[in-house]
């Protein structure tokens, strides 16, 4: 084969991966998988089950046979395995590529049509497509819930602290509200208070909570970080991969974090390394981290260095050190305040 065919045939591949990424965006988002879990049924009985029109799904089905998420037989469809990994319930869930992959699309289109001018639409662009915004927590939380409790949560100090005192952790761009979800089954003790600007996740965070018996140690409220104040102050502020969309103002928001601790309290902010050097976006794990960070151009955003994040942590006068996850990809951030 010559190259140039080479080069197709890869290019091919990628397409079909990029269209049953997409195909998988339409069942999760409307429960099919979910639907079809309980047992099989004809297009008719499913369409039924899962409230949705038969016309679409028939369609949906034949292609969802075609990518092998499904199984059909009799004029009867099944999942296939590739289908169960899609559950909401599946451990691991695949789920997060493609909800991924849907907003990865949405935000390449907006970056192609706002290229000429230079606008920046800001955070709003995330909300512009209704069936995605709703999926964007559940997306965070199955990409990152794991790593979270595995491995961050164990190596975090302050953590520990916190629940000794009986304190309270805010949660500064909570989103669906699981990293506080997280904490608080770990730790029986503390207490959270997560914010967003989103009313949505808000109310997922809330409605979850409940779900889980934590609604009476964590609450939630929709608000801006930059008009966040505390009436005390706490014993630790968490942001997860919300500093990057407030750094246009990072002065004010390092303010705000150091003011809003008690003496000894501390900031963990997790976000993902963006590497010192170019060549490192070649590496597999931060390919995607290199696109997003178009995306984030859209929202008004860019990702950061680990060593920016501890230098305007310093400047506000927080002791800072800095633990990586994911083979470097992932930072945590800690600045502790002068007890
Ligand atoms: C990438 S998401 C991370 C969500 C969550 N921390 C997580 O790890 O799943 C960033 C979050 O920051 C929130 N956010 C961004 N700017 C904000 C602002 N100025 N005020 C309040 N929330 C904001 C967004 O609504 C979004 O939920």
């Amino acid at each position: 084969m010559t190259s140039a065919d080479e080069l197709k045939k890869t290019i091919m591949q990628q397409a079909q991966g990029a269209m049953s990424l997409d195909l998988a965006f339409v069942g999760v988002t409307n429960g099919l998988f979910d639907a079809l879990a309980e047992s099989d049924a004809s297009v008719d009985e499913l369409a039924a089950r899962a409230k949705v029109d038969a016309g679409y799904l028939r369609r949906f089905c034949e292609s969802a046979y075609a990518f092998g998420y499904l199984e059909h037989q009799g004029g009867r469809y099944a999942l296939g395995e590739l289908g169960r990994a899609f559950l909401s319930t599946a451990p691991g869930t695949l789920m997060p590529f493609a909800v991924q992959t849907v907003l990865g699309a949405h935000m390449a289109e907006r970056a192609a049509g706002l290229m000429k001018t230079g606008e920046r639409p800001g955070e709003s662009v995330l909300a512009e497509r209704a069936t995605i915004l709703p999926w964007f927590g559940p997306m965070l939380e199955a990409s990152f819930g794991a790593l979270f409790e595995r491995e961050i949560l164990p190596r975090v100090d302050a953590f520990r602290d916190v629940d000794a005192r009986g304190g309270v952790v805010v949660d500064l761009g909570c989103g669906n509200g699981w990293y506080l979800r997280a904490l608080a089954r770990h730790f029986p003790r503390l207490r959270g208070i997560g914010l967003d600007g989103f009313a949505e996740n808000i109310r997922q965070a809330s409605e979850r909570a409940a779900a889980e018996g934590l609604g009476t140690r964590l609450s939630f409220r929709a608000g801006d970080i930059y008009d966040y104040t505390v009436a005390e102050p706490v014993d630790l502020v968490a942001m997860n991969r919300a500093l990057h969309h407030v750094w246009d103002q990072k002065d004010k928001v390092m303010r705000i974090l150091r003011d809003a601790l008690r003496p000894g309290g501390a900031v963990v902010i997790w976000e993902p390394g963006w590497p010192a050097s170019i060549e490192a976006l070649r590496e597999p794990r931060r390919r995607a981290m290199a696109f997003q960070n178009l995306s984030e151009h859209v929202q008004g955003n860019h990702f950061l260095r680990p060593d920016e994040i501890e230098s305007a942590l310093d400047e506000v006068g927080l002791a800072t050190s800095t633990l990586l996850f994911a083979e470097g990809t992932e930072a945590v951030v800690v600045g502790i305040k002068n007890g």
